[in-house]
């Protein structure tokens, strides 16, 4: 029987009560399943780790994780810590040296789950988000002088390179044409923008020739965010910037109906290193160790952890009971508008699981 080396990085904040969620549906599930098993090593590494020793990880984390065949990520960030510091100390460093260039952040409207807007209903928001993950707006380039001075400098230097926009085409192409609308929107600021924003588009333009069955449409990011409330029926598959993708993911979550639900995968499509699973959220302090956290965004992410695998029943059935869940009301946390409980939903999710397998 297969088995699965899986790395469970929890981090900061609710991403500890989400993650041990997590790593529990993934158990029950494998149980269940009888084809494949998962072993799991936890890494404590985060902002406490970083306050007791000055680095949120070990300076050969990157080395450590090398042999998982998968990572399950909670969230980084704590009040009292930089959030720059946080983001760069773990998930920046785990995502660039890694290439895990393509971060895939599938929306839809969960059965159960409302859309702030008026009229929509599941079916009519079912998107995915590819966001370029390596370089763009978080490339890291650019720094600060004359620090404090009335005539200080700071640049912030955004890195567009053709292989890195090639092969994010590419790979956002090749989803859309794995979907059954075969539709691509391609988002970018190539007014304002006019230099790597406009390697966008012909790089766009170029990739598309090699997908005729594809159709391709182009939004200013501006625009999009009109599009995506006012007409979210017009779209499929996403391709977009860095940072750009960072903002509009965030929207699709919402119009989707909670931030809590939302899933990420940061994928090395070559699998040249492990890929990274990771809810959306953050560490949601203001609600940490309160035992409410909605564990939903790190199952889905879970689902996609499992087809990432190739394990691809397995994951269907995940989504299943995941869909189970969502569709009741007490199972809801309060995000939702409910009453449930980190536990109570992972209780259920795990009936569910059972029940999806039944059949
Ligand atoms: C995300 C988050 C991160 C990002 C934060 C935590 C820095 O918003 O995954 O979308 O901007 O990439
Ligand atoms: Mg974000």
């Amino acid at each position: 029987m297969k088995t699965y080396a899986i790395a469970a990085i929890p981090g900061d904040g609710i991403g500890k009560e989400v993650v041990s969620a997590g790593v529990e549906v993934l158990q029950a599930l494998a149980e269940v399943d009888q084809g494949f098993k998962l072993e799991f090593d936890h890494f404590d590494w985060g902002s406490d780790r970083y306050k007791a020793s000055g680095s949120f990880m070990p300076a050969d984390g990157v080395d450590q994780l090398k042999r998982y065949d998968a990572i399950l990520f909670g969230a980084v960030g704590a009040p009292d810590v930089p959030d720059n510091l946080s983001l760069w100390g773990l998930r920046l460093a785990i995502c660039q040296p890694m290439d895990q260039y393509a971060n895939v952040r599938p929306t839809r409207i969960l059965p159960g789950i409302r859309s702030p807007l008026a009229g929509v209903k599941a079916g009519d928001l079912d998107w995915v988000i590819v966001r370029e993950n390596t370089e763009g707006e978080y490339s890291g380039q650019g720094g600060r002088t004359h620090r404090g001075l009335p005539e200080e400098v700071a640049t912030e230097t955004s890195i567009f390179t053709r292989a890195g926009v090639t092969r994010i085409m590419r790979f956002a192409f090749r989803l859309a044409q794995s979907r059954p609308r075969k539709l691509l929107t391609v988002v970018t600021k190539s007014n304002a923008q006019r230099n790597g924003m406009v390697l966008w588009d012909e790089i766009a333009r170029a990739v598309a020739a090699e997908f005729p069955d594809v159709t391709t449409d182009k939004m200013l990011v501006d625009a999009m965010t009109v599009r995506m409330t006012l007409n979210p029926k017009s779209l499929d598959t996403i391709v977009a910037t860095n940072l750009h993708a960072d903002i509009l993911s965030d929207l699709a979550a919402a119009l989707a109906g909670s931030i809590g639900i939302a899933p990420t995968a940061n994928l090395n499509p070559e699998r040249t290193f492990p890929s990274m699973f990771e809810p959306i959220h953050g560490s949601a302090f203001d609600i940490a160790g309160m035992g409410i956290a909605n564990p939903v965004g790190t199952f889905w992410s879970a689902a996609m952890l499992l087809e990432h695998l190739g394990e691809g029943s397995a994951a269907a059935r995940l989504m299943q009971a995941i869909e189970r869940v969502t569709a009741d009301p007490a199972c809801h946390t309060p995000d939702l508008g409910g009453k449930a409980t980190t536990r109570s939903v992972t209780e259920a999710a795990i009936a569910a699981i059972r029940v999806a397998y039944s059949h």
